[in-house]
């Protein structure tokens, strides 16, 4: 019945609404109006371009049902689909449960959490009135200096393939009978997918963002490509397409890999979405000859264009490449019915407007449960060294005083990374409501114990003071895309300071919170008991619940510890491999109250 709707509906539009629906626009150039008179298909936050930053979930609701009612007044009514990166929990709103990022996801080896994570997400996206999501990343990070590697799940494309199970969470679980390549959407509590970035994002050279990924096909179809099929076959309602370009063409004009391998060959039958002013970025200098750049993206098969801005001009050039023939009616039919099928499967045509029935699920108390055991099965146990023949972790409950230190010990900014509330992140804890690993900390002890907090101690303050050991949070600030590519992947100097004055002098544990491993080697002897907790979220009683024995370490490495920036790249499998901590490792405790 769907096909046959979306036939009617075809029947009855004119290439002006067509092309409409092809276009996403950013939020911050959408009315009512604009949506109206250009019948735009689509809005977007773009990176979290968020109202306000504490906008609540009725704001949200009220300013996406606005747009909504703009796009049902158009002569046919057809509703837009709002889209957002929600891509560790919703990651846009002030009080939403923030989840580790794809990293720490990886290292739990555990595709079941992961859909329950994504099964939350939806619930606190759909509190805000937004039913799309820009999600999974599952990019292959090759390269740790990339700064998307957080947000990829693994070296390991298995792993990446097996975490796809979030889709089962985000869109619902597709029926046994349905045809490969058809999206599915399960009901009022899930939202449409993303994919992203079609492909080979994560294998650019020296992980620079956007760039080159030079690998031969065999190598492009088995570490890069698992994971696409796998969320075809779970119904995927969309894939986005890379920024970088395959053996120097870019992914946006790859009309062999889009159009004849993902459509074709893989049959999706979802709709293809182009990155953020992809199609002005296919030229350099960017929109330099924009008609080529739309004629050859459009061409290529992209289905939506997140144009953001210039909507005007990108619906004006559209137009006349159809009309003067240069792009057939059959490729804007394509586009169009991929893009009608998505929304018929979400029951936007029933259901535009979104009500006020899961604005109890933002920051939801079962999904910051979640969140924290997703946090405690996400940490991987570096070392354990040994104090008085005891190791080092788990630690005690009950001290007399315990040093707790770091940059990122009492900073939920720091601690949640990039794509938190602001596209690049933000330290502080005004940004998100949530735990710090500091608060954490102090609700685990027993209330006997003394705990100083001093972000940077000096060295001697830490030798004269009788603690019992120290805490030392430390890691990487936050960061997203291009902003987080690092050649050189050492810990920033403060934490250095940090980490010795505290370790130099007294038994110490480190946390390292980063979106990827970062050199330790020169700072291993010093420290007694070393945890990588990625970009742990707003949960940071999760990393307490470890530390002190109420649960086991039990995160296994998602990605090759490298000992040198200079051996980069380096993934499990290379020839060479001669890793700090190879892939897979991770240390094991038992819970000493054996509470899980
Ligand atoms: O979804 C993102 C993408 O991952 C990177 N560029 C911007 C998009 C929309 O914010």
């Amino acid at each position: 019945p769907i096909n046959k709707r979306i036939r009617d509906l075809m029947r009855r539009m004119s290439l002006g609404e067509k092309i409409g629906q092809m276009v996403q626009i950013d939020r911050k150039v959408a009315t009512p109006e604009v949506m109206r008179d250009y019948k735009i298909g689509s809005i977007l936050s773009g990176g979290g371009s968020v109202p306000h930053l504490q906008a609540t979930p009725q704001e949200w609701l009220n300013m996406v049902n606005g747009f909504q009612n703009g796009s049902l007044s158009t002569r046919l009514g057809i509703p837009m689909i709002y889209g957002i990166d929600a891509v560790h929990g919703h990651n846009n709103v002030y009080k939403a449960t923030i989840f580790p990022h794809n990293i720490g996801l990886g290292a739990t080896r555990d595709p079941e959490l992961v859909k329950r994570i994504g099964s939350a997400t939806a619930r606190e996206v759909r509190a805000t009135g937004i039913n799309y999501v820009f999600a999974p990343c599952i990019a292959v990070c090759r390269d740790p200096r990339w700064g998307r590697c957080f947000e990829s799940y693994s070296e390991d494309p298995d792993i990446v393939k097996e975490m796809t199970e979030i889709i089962n969470g985000l869109q619902g679980e597709i029926p046994k009978d349905s045809r490969k390549g058809v999206p599915y959407v399960g009901g009022k509590d899930k939202v449409v997918a993303c994919a992203k970035h079609f492909v080979g994002d994560g294998g650019t050279t020296r992980g620079i963002n956007e760039n080159n990924t030079v690998i031969d096909k065999h190598g492009l179809l088995s570490i890069h490509m698992p994971g696409y099929n796998a969320a075809i076959i779970k119904g995927v309602g969309t894939v986005m397409v890379s920024y970088s370009s395959w053996n120097g063409v870019k992914m946006h004009a790859n009309h062999d890999l889009v159009t004849n391998f993902l459509k074709g060959a893989l049959r999706f039958r979802g709709f293809v979405i182009s990155d953020w002013q992809a199609i002005d970025r296919m030229t350099y200098p960017v929109h330099a000859n924009y008609t080529y750049s739309v004629l050859t993206g459009v061409q290529a098969g992209l289905d939506m264009i997140m144009v953001p801005y210039n909507y005007t001009e990108f619906i004006d050039t559209l137009t006349g490449l159809v009309k003067n023939k240069f792009i057939p009616m059959s490729r804007i039919d394509d586009a169009v019915r991929r893009i009608l099928r998505v929304k018929f499967q979400l029951g936007l045509f029933e259901n535009p407007l979104s009500d006020e029935s899961f604005i109890d699920q933002l920051g939801h108390q079962a999904h910051r449960d979640l969140a924290r055991e997703a946090v405690r099965k996400s940490l991987v146990l570096l070392k354990n060294g040994e104090i008085a023949d005891e190791p080092m972790l788990p630690l005690p409950k009950k001290s007399a005083k315990i040093l707790v230190a770091g940059s990122h010990a009492d900073d939920l900014g720091n601690q949640c990374g990039g794509w938190t509330i602001n596209w690049q992140g933000g330290s502080g804890n005004n940004l998100t409501s949530g735990t710090t690993i500091l608060r954490g900390i102090a609700e685990a002890v027993d209330p006997s114990t003394e705990i100083v907090y001093e972000e940077n101690p000096e060295f001697d303050y830490v030798k004269s003071n009788n603690f019992s050991y120290g805490i030392v949070v430390v890691g990487e600030p936050p960061y997203a895309e291009t902003n987080g590519d690092n050649l050189n992947l050492t810990i920033p100097l403060q934490g250095q300071y940090t980490l010795y004055n505290v370790c130099a002098n007294i038994n110490c544990v480190v946390v390292l919170i980063s979106g990827r491993p970062l050199v330790i080697m020169p700072h291993l002897e010093q420290v007694d008991a070393l945890v990588a907790a990625w970009l742990p979220g707003t949960e940071g009683q999760g990393v307490a619940d470890v530390l002190f024995g109420d649960y086991g370490f039990s995160g296994k490495l998602p990605r090759t510890w490298f000992k040198t920036a200079e051996q980069l790249p380096m993934n499990v499998g290379d020839l060479n491999y001669d890793p700090l901590y190879p892939f897979g490792y991770g240390l094991t405790t038992q819970p000493l109250n054996a509470t899980s």
